[in-house]
């Protein structure tokens, strides 16, 4: 089993193993003594997984309860943080107990803040099931809710006590979500480690998974290194969000709807290399991007991006920061006026 320490202020350990979701028990009983916990899960999830998971946590010694909410987004809000609240309470989970997030980064975000929230904060076991989850949203202690003003503007800084990564349960996902996590994969390549560039880009999604546990373990380290020099996001961290600027902006345009996430890191990704870097480079990039099933570009007029694009998080009063990456493995944060911001990518149009 590999095993990589996360250094935050609160510290853990994600461990990666093909098969260890049926050892989940015994690998939580190692990190926290509680006999009791709360698995928190979607329907998809739930179908294919809670019943490795809850034999493992019964044979470790740890009873169990589950709740599973309807899959997707559309989820990740306050009516079901809600009713997972009202669940703890039922089950009589109390401070010293746990709750574990078995699903993708919808689950783990709002299991996450659940767990930051609940009798104002009570520890918690990411098993991240999405490529995306295992790569990114597991690690780094960002959790969150959706509102109506907007994707995750509602959330909380809080460590997991574990991450149990088994890339055996990637194999049932979807084609399109396995592209999800790719977008980040090449985004980890871009800002930070040209080797894994050049390893993603001699495959695509017909044969990945051949090196999967090299690409997952890669991505969580790079992860590691950044989340721990900026914990709280106040600075290097923002490199992690490459193309996400213009992704977000593009996948806020399709009103979230039929248009991923990572579709849209895929496509920021580009239009920004596009705009400024080489025509080389940006080439190459595509080149990758198309050989997972993501886009280069989108459809979207520019002048319709930039308005979503001045709402983004990372937007300081006048001033947006984005990333741009002139060479495979190095990132640079820009911070230019939002106007100024506007005039040079309305030069792509
Ligand atoms: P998701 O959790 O919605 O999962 C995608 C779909 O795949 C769902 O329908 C799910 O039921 C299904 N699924 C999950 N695992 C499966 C499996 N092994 N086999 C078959 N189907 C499976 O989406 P996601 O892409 O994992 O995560 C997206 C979310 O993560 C967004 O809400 C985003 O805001 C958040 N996120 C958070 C961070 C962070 O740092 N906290 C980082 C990136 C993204
Ligand atoms: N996914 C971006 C971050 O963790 O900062």
């Amino acid at each position: 089993m590999k095993s990589i320490h996360i250094g935050t202020s609160a510290p853990y350990d994600v461990l990666i193993e093909r098969g260890s979701l049926k050892n989940s028990g015994s690998l939580i009983s190692g990190v926290l003594s509680s006999k009791r916990a709360a698995v928190i899960t979607d329907d998809t999830v739930g179908s294919l997984y809670s019943e490795t998971l809850m034999n493992s946590l019964s044979e470790a010694g740890i009873r169990a309860s589950i709740f599973t909410f309807s899959h997707g987004e559309q989820s990740k809000n306050l009516s079901t943080l809600g009713k997972i609240y009202d669940f703890l309470c039922d089950e009589g989970i109390t401070r010293s107990d746990f709750l574990i997030a078995l699903g993708g980064g919808v689950v783990g975000d709002i299991t996450g803040f659940a767990a930051a929230t609940f009798l104002r904060g009570i520890q918690f076991v990411q098993i991240p099931t999405t490529l995306l989850a295992q790569v990114d949203s597991s690690v780094g202690g960002k959790t969150a809710v959706d509102i109506a003003g907007g994707k995750n503007l509602v959330g909380a800084f809080k460590q997991p006590a574990l991450v149990i990564c088994d890339s055996d349960t990637l194999r049932t996902l979807p084609d399109e979500e396995l592209a999800c996590g790719m977008a980040e994969v090449i985004k980890y390549g871009m800002i930070r480690d040209k080797a894994l560039f050049e390893l993603v880009e001699k495959h695509d999604l017909s044969d990945v998974h051949e090196v999967m546990d090299e690409i997952v373990h890669t991505c969580i380290d790079i992860k590691r290194s950044v989340v721990e020099n900026d914990e709280f996001d106040k600075g290097e961290r923002m490199i992690l969000n490459f193309g996400h600027t213009l992704g977000h902006a593009v996948e806020g345009w399709h009103n979230y709807t039929n248009y991923t996430h990572g579709m849209g890191v895929a496509a920021g990704m580009c239009m920004i290399t596009r705009n400024f870097c080489s025509a080389e480079l940006a080439a190459r990039l595509e080149k990758c991007v198309e050989a997972y099933k993501l886009p280069t570009f989108s459809e979207a007029p520019m002048s319709e991006l930039l308005p979503y694009c001045s709402k983004d998080k990372k937007c300081e009063s006048d001033s947006i920061s984005y990333i741009v990456c002139e060479e495979i493995g190095k990132a640079e944060i820009r911070k230019v006026p939002v106007a100024v911001f506007a005039k040079l990518m309305l030069e792509e149009d």
